[in-house]
């Protein structure tokens, strides 16, 4: 690409020019890449207005999450969930971003206990007081696409299942404390990863989270197991999730191949994730949805 001169328009669409804009964050980046960090290239930096439109879409996601709260008990399905999610989600003019994803056939995805992820909603899957559920909405408002999942207790809930639902979300919270500009994503994989381990659990290698926006799924990749110093560095305009996956037994996973979509844990002990979608700012983090 041929260097922007400073008083040239900068390339984020800002209009300003780049010496006013985005010239010492291109300065940070080029110094991080001759360091031999993995850095972010310009399309996946989100500007001001694209910035606008996804928190647009995020608070639709985030009220057909709240939706759900308040609506889900023992003994309903998870194919009402469905019917919730696509009513909630199209009633604000928006459109479940995993319908027909890459051939998902409904609009929310719902596991169930030993359940990782990608659970697909099912009129044969009734709620019984005792599991734990995470609902993983994901939201295209005008083509922009906001993220988050949210565990459910369904009535009395074992202690250990109750324990394993709220270290997943501490995660979370231990994983946002590293979470700040030009630093490294593995800054917050490894926080997740070493305090999973520490309360006894272990953290899903395979599936992660991504980078979204313009997308449903954008680079960086996302993983819960790296190391401190390495991944890709976090910059101002980068939206990504931390969606850790955190199983109470062993971390291997394995696919149905029935459906080709729901993923278990290999040894079926439970599982639990929650999911954030955060904006890297100039001065830290905000969170879009949760
Ligand atoms: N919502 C999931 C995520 O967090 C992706 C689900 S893809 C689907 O990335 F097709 F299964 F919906
Ligand atoms: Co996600």
């Amino acid at each position: 690409m041929p260097k922007l001169g400073r008083n040239d328009v900068c390339w984020c669409g800002s209009g300003v020019k780049y010496k006013n804009c985005h010239e010492a964050f291109d300065a940070k980046i080029e110094l991080f890449s001759r360091q031999g960090a993995i850095v972010p290239t310009h399309d996946i930096i989100k500007t001001p207005e694209q910035i606008e439109k996804i928190k647009e879409s995020a608070k639709v996601n985030i009220a057909v999450l709240d939706y759900v709260a308040e609506h889900i008990k023992e003994g309903i399905t998870t194919e009402q969930i469905d019917c919730w999610v696509y009513e909630q989600t199209t009633k604000y003019g928006a459109i479940p971003a995993p319908l027909h994803y890459e051939g998902y056939p409904k609009s929310v995805c719902t596991s169930v206990n030993h359940e990782v992820c990608h659970g697909i909603p099912s009129p044969d899957v009734v709620l019984r007081e005792g599991d734990i559920i995470n609902v993983d909405c994901s939201t295209n408002l005008n083509g922009y696409f906001s993220d988050s999942s949210r565990m459910f207790c369904i009535g009395e809930v074992s202690e250990e299942k109750k324990r394993l639902v709220e270290v997943t979300k501490q995660s979370l919270e231990i994983g946002l404390e590293q979470v700040k500009p030009w630093g490294f994503l593995g800054d917050m994989g490894q926080a997740i990863n070493d305090f999973a381990k520490k309360n006894g659990y272990s953290v899903v290698r395979e599936i992660g989270g991504h980078g979204i926006g313009l997308e449903f799924h954008e680079e960086p990749w996302v993983s819960f197991v790296s190391r401190r110093g390495t991944e890709m560095i976090m910059a101002p305009g980068m939206v990504f999730t931390i969606e850790p996956m955190i199983n109470m037994g062993r971390a291997r996973i394995r696919t149905d191949k029935k459906n080709g979509w729901t993923v278990y844990t290999a040894d079926e002990k439970p599982s639990a994730q929650w999911e954030i979608q955060v904006l890297i700012t100039e001065t830290g983090y905000e969170i879009l949805s949760y």
